[in-house]
């Protein structure tokens, strides 16, 4: 077990490349399964999500080889369609390799999947998706079997735009006999990066980023070299670092295009903000304002996974904000830890009404998921004194190296062995 030090009040100045997009990495590790040739997914982060999608494709029978910061994935070898109930537990984008195993296999053997702690997380969405793809589909004690005898295009329609279940449709589809019509697709980057790699592989897709997606299915897929696009997430949390603790800092390889609504919300709390290509230079600190309201959406708006970090932020900025998560049913489980460093936050449902403080102050508090954890981080790097942040193994999941890339831009925090 480790835990964060950090000593709050260092202005933070300097330059972070973005990492590949856990939120692409993974659904891409998952269709490394589709093709019996060679895939290389380049500068895949050293996170634990990473890690564990790796694992369970080497329980399928790949094998993953980790090749200077490239995933080297030759699955020709693959045999099996059951992924053990720990490690889906563990990851909840193991559900996306349904997809992938009924392309391959025909069959596919899952237990419900795990992930981060914020929601009931159903997956009602990708299985009714499924069977009109012509799965069949049993649920018993806790696992969900799914067979075919061939996967068919079909019409489909989300009714709501479900980033996993989109991926999955589209794992599903790229092979099934005939065409599929995606209506109600989710819009996110990561959706676009998926059709980008299928078709780099030979796939026929079409209107990933808009919410009619149309796949026609192919007979095989070839092996693919990718260079993942960016991720938008880890981007933004340093954006908020930057905006809660002062200074100068650019954030390089993220369209600014991907985070338009963070950006926004941003100048809104009295930072500024000047993009340049795939720079995006943010000069923060000084009196913030709060930003009135802050309401999670599916993309293009505010993300649900930058939620946590924003509300961080409005903690110690004037005024009042209301934040609103409509994503997630139990996405504020930071916030009595935000409470202990001084944070005057009331939840009520899906809101949060935090009133603004001049400062919170250092506290020992304890991460509960990845993008509260990060919430814990950032605020304890703008609060006066020493913060400890405990349970590091979620903001492990998803952000690679955090406290060396902090360092680099001035922040006092070290990680210890407890
Ligand atoms: C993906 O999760 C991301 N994870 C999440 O990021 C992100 O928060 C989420 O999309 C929304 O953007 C990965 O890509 C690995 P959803 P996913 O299906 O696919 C409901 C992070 O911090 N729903 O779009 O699970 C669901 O309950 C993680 O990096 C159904 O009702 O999200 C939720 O309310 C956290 N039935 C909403 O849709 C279903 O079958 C959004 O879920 C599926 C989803």
């Amino acid at each position: 077990m480790d835990k964060f030090i950090i000593d709050g009040g260092r202005r933070l100045n300097g330059s972070i490349r973005a990492q590949s997009a856990k939120n692409s990495v993974l659904p891409l590790l998952a269709a490394s399964v589709l093709t019996e040739k060679q895939v290389t997914i380049r500068e895949v982060p050293a996170i634990a999500d990473v890690m564990c999608m790796a694992q369970i494709l080497r329980e399928l029978g790949a094998s993953v080889e980790f090749r200077g910061g490239d995933a080297v994935i030759d699955s020709a070898n693959a045999s099996c369609h059951e992924i053990s109930s720990a490690l889906t537990r563990e990851l909840r984008s193991s559900v996306f390799m349904l997809g992938s195993l009924l392309t391959r296999f025909r069959r596919a053997v899952i237990s419900y999947p795990g992930g981060c702690d914020i929601g009931l997380r159903p997956i009602d969405l990708h299985l009714s998706a499924l069977k009109r793809l012509g799965v069949r589909i049993r649920e018993r004690d806790g696992f969900i079997f799914c067979d075919c005898d061939r996967l068919r295009g079909a019409e489909i329609a989300l009714d709501f735009p479900s980033v996993g279940a989109t991926e999955n449709i589209l794992l599903a589809s790229v092979m099934a006999d005939g065409r599929t019509v995606l209506q109600g697709a989710a819009k996110e980057p990561e959706i676009v990066d998926l059709q980008n790699f299928l078709n780099a592989m030979g796939a026929k897709i079409a209107g990933a980023g808009t919410d009619v997606i149309e796949i026609e299915g192919v007979k095989s897929l070839g092996g693919v070299c990718y260079l993942p696009v960016k991720d938008r997430i880890e981007a933004g949390t340093y954006l908020i670092a930057c905006a809660i603790c002062g200074g100068e800092t650019e954030v390089t390889g993220v369209s600014a295009e991907n985070i338009r609504l963070l950006l926004h919300k941003l100048r809104e709390n009295g930072c500024k903000i000047h993009t340049k290509n795939d720079k995006i230079m943010i000069s923060g600190g000084g009196c913030l304002k709060c930003n009135r309201r802050i309401e999670t959406m599916p993309f293009p708006g505010f993300p649900t996974d930058l939620q946590a970090q924003a509300t961080a932020l409005n903690c110690s900025a004037e005024g009042g904000a209301l934040i609103v998560e409509n994503l997630f049913e139990t996405r504020y489980k930071y916030v009595p830890e935000l409470r202990k460093m001084g944070a005057d936050i009331e939840v009520n449902g899906r809101n949060a009404f935090v009133r603004g403080v001049p400062r919170l102050h250092g506290a020992s508090v304890t991460a509960g998921d990845l993008r509260g954890g990060a919430a814990l981080v950032l605020a304890a790097l703008g609060a006066e004194g020493c913060s400890e942040v405990f349970d590091l193994s979620h903001i492990d999941r998803g952000y690679a190296d955090l406290q060396g890339k902090l360092r680099r831009l001035g922040a006092q925090i070290r990680r210890v062995r407890i």
